[in-house]
């Protein structure tokens, strides 16, 4: 038996008190800070999920998301209302100054990096690309990924993009590590099995960044994600990453971001570049911390 699906309804309005609940919500769970203007984006975006779940109101999702044996819709909730724009080779100057580094590299045991709001993966993979062509893909480095939506990181592993997100990779890196699809993959590349083994995904909430169980770091990249917090939360956030630098580590921001104003244990040597300062290095960020009280 076949029968046409009952069309779904037309979403709710959101209305002013929802709204703020909403807000409230993202900020608590991901420190993502939606402005007023954001109004419409929220609306836009989870107006899908309720008429899948066939709710008439953003009050009675909220209800959903809040209740505290509700985990797995509040990941869907933070999967919707996160932004995952990235594509390769973003901001190709923090890629040529990396070239410069692993090659100024001499022993000195793995090289760690940590792409820390990874999204789809291509930073990590861009990160792998610029590391196997200097120390090569049997080399001792490695690249961690992590983001806060389950949605991008398990696109991230299959390792699968459309062409146009590679756009700007360099034609002899793309011969080297991207492989083009045919038929149904007409149009897509995929990383090369060798270089996606030298990057790992999980999931991680930047706001428990201090509980992330690995050891510390040469370079994170934190790109395009500073933009979504308000001040406190880049502040703890950034303390907490500071904190998973080697000594002489460096801390790479978007283009468009600024720490300048905060109070770091930072030095900047880029406009988006910053090196951890070697007094706090290795754990002594408590004293850091203690000192600004
Ligand atoms: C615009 S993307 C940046 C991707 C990449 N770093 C780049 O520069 O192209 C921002 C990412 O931050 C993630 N994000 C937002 N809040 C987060 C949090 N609290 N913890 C970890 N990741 C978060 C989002 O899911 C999103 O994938």
């Amino acid at each position: 038996m076949f029968h046409l699906e009952e069309p779904l309804p037309a979403p709710p309005m959101l209305s002013d008190g929802e709204f703020a609940q909403l807000r409230r919500f993202i900020h608590q769970a991901a420190g993502i800070a939606m402005s007023p203007g954001k109004r419409s984006l929220i609306q836009s975006r989870l107006a899908k999920r309720l008429r899948q779940l066939r709710l008439n109101s953003y009050a009675a999702y909220w209800r959903m998301i809040a209740d505290p044996a509700n985990a797995l819709e509040r990941q869907y909730a933070i999967n919707l209302l996160s932004t995952n724009e990235t594509y390769f080779f973003r901001e190709p100057e923090h890629f040529a100054w990396l070239r410069q580094l692993a090659a100024r590299r001499q022993g000195g045991g793995e090289l760690r990096l940590w792409s820390a709001a990874c999204s789809t993966g291509e930073e990590a993979y861009t990160i792998a690309m610029i590391l196997a062509e200097t120390l090569g893909l049997q080399g001792l480095w490695r690249v961690y990924a992590t983001d806060i939506n389950t949605r991008v990181t398990a696109f991230a592993r299959r390792a699968v993009y459309p062409q146009a997100k590679a756009s700007r990779t360099p034609p002899d890196l793309w011969r080297r590590y991207l492989l083009r699809g045919r038929a149904e993959y007409a149009g897509m590349v995929k990383v090369a099995p060798e270089l996606a083994r030298k990057v790992s995904f999980s999931n991680l909430n930047l706001l428990h960044a201090a509980h992330f169980q690995h050891s510390r770091f040469d370079v994170i990249f934190l790109r395009n994600m500073l933009i979504y917090f308000d001040e406190a939360t880049k502040l703890r956030v950034l303390l907490a990453l500071c904190d998973k630098l080697r000594e002489g580590g460096h801390l790479i921001i978007g283009h468009s971001e600024s720490i300048r104003h905060l109070e770091l244990p930072l030095t900047q040597e880029a406009p988006s570049r910053y090196r951890l300062d070697s007094r706090f290095a290795d754990g002594r960020i408590d004293e850091h911390r203690r000192s600004d009280c």
